[in-house]
């Protein structure tokens, strides 16, 4: 059942939150436990839907998952692995995006992979071409069933060149996933870079993998016979810090987000001060905060890293309602991802969408009547309002948007936030929020 949330707005957050690992990593780090001939220790792991997801996926396949909340860690033993019933995969159709990484892995191990329809957040047409082309360049084959797709290789997996027509965060994993064990050489070109896809590198290296980085986005992976289980502690969740971190300037408030690591978010650090909001790097984290004064306008860019993460753009919206004069927000990753700027307009923001690329460079979306551009004119005072979570990010924003907000929103299907944000609830108490839960 959807759940609801009661928020009174008009109240800085004050006070201090705890990041744990990145949602958009340890759900991959998850699955390359499988390639392991020996259990892996991953720590520093959220209790988030996404996990749960991935836990009961691999126990489907046989493996042993057990996960200590508390201290935030999980044990992975793939010693069993085995095929699962189609009808228990069914279960888990359309809840997340990570079954996908899950083709080189169970075909590596199994011969064959039967793969659930994919779930995830509608803020595009999110296809998996790249993913298809790349298994079929290594090697496997590709069948449509009901509710997803079967992948199998007859002759194995062998290395391949690929070069991806976009440096795909998905795709990027998939090939390294595939890769690791695959006979021969691979190399791929046009590769994401993330700091998440850089951690699942080092896991896979722990494990017994040769990878190397190139200069220019090209990844060189020289296959070996066999990975062993690895034990790490996951990175920090860089898209949960900018959340909070916008959450504490569009309040006026002062957030310390322990965990918060400054290299994985240099690009966000510098957006946030242009804004005129401030911050202070510690031992423990980094301190956010409004420093008093007007929040000024820019115009930015979504871009693949080192660029602006996307997942940073919704909850900076809310701040630029609240920036003087007009900033300019291009969207160049998802071609449909302001949809939640119709709830900020309801609330009273001033934001209006454009399909043209108003950005520097026309991005692969232009002339193709997506509202992938939004202009926001602030400052503007937003009103509370009953509004519903499309998807995660912007299912923060609201919240977001709800605090700084004078008067009483209900926001409702909370319940997708925590797909991605840990307890955030408690958290939200915690730093002095006025905000009741209603089941
Ligand atoms: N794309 C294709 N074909 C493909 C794969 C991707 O056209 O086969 C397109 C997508 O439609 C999109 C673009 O390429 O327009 C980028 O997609 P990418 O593959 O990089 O994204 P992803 O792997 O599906 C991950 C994160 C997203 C994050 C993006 C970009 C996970 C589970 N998800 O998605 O996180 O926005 O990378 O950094 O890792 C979120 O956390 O809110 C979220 C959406």
């Amino acid at each position: 059942m959807s759940e609801k949330l009661k928020i009174k707005g008009g109240k800085a957050l004050q006070g201090t939150i705890e990041l744990r690992g990145a949602k958009n990593f340890v759900s991959k780090a998850m699955v390359a436990s499988i390639l392991g001939n020996s259990k892996s220790v991953l720590e520093n792991v959220p209790a988030i839907k996404d996990v749960e997801v991935v836990s009961k996926l691999l126990m489907l396949h046989g493996c042993d998952v057990s996960y200590n909340k508390t201290k935030g860690v999980l044990e992975i033993d793939p010693e069993n692995i085995s095929s699962p019933k189609i009808a228990d995969v069914d279960t888990v159709v359309g809840s997340s995006r990570i079954p996908i990484l899950f083709c080189g892995p169970l075909v590596h191990k199994l011969g064959e992979a039967f793969i659930p329809a994919l779930g995830g957040c509608k803020i595009g047409d999110r296809p998996i071409d790249f993913h298809l082309e790349s298994l079929r360049k290594f090697g496997a084959q590709i069948e449509k069933k009901e509710h997803g797709i079967r992948i199998f290789a007859p002759d194995g997996l062998h290395g391949t060149k690929i070069n991806l027509p976009y440096p795909s965060v998905g795709a990027t994993e998939q090939t390294l996933l595939t890769a690791c064990i695959a006979d021969g050489v691979t190399q791929l070109t046009n590769a994401a870079i993330e700091p998440e896809i850089m951690d699942l590198i080092n896991v896979l290296q722990k494990m017994g993998a040769i990878i190397s980085v190139n200069t220019d986005r090209v990844i060189t992976i020289e296959g070996v016979k066999e990975l062993r289980g690895f034990t790490h502690i996951s990175l920090p969740d860089r898209a949960e810090a900018a959340s909070w971190a916008n959450a504490a300037l569009a309040t006026g408030g002062r957030v310390q987000v322990l965990g918060a690591k400054q290299s994985d978010m240099t690009t966000f650090l510098n957006i946030f001060r242009k804004i005129g909001g401030e911050f202070d790097i510690n031992d423990n984290g980094i301190e956010f905060y409004h420093p008093g004064g007007e929040l000024k306008s820019i115009p930015i860019e979504t871009d693949v890293h080192p660029g602006f993460l996307t997942d940073w753009m919704q909850p900076l919206v809310v701040s630029l309602t609240q920036a003087h004069g007009l900033s300019i927000v291009h969207e160049t990753v998802y071609e449909n991802r302001f949809g939640f700027t119709n709830a900020l307009n309801k609330m009273g923001a001033k934001i209006q969408l454009y399909r043209e690329c108003l950005g520097s460079v026309p991005c692969r979306f232009q002339q193709r009547n997506f509202k992938h551009s939004a202009v926001i004119s602030g400052p503007t005072k937003l009103r509370g309002a009953d509004i519903e979570v499309p998807d995660l990010r912007a299912g923060f924003s609201y919240l977001i948007a709800a605090l700084a907000a004078e008067g009483e929103s209900n926001v409702s299907g909370v319940d997708i936030i925590e797909r991605g944000y840990e307890s955030f609830t408690e958290k939200l108490e915690n730093l002095g929020a006025n905000i009741e839960l209603l089941k």
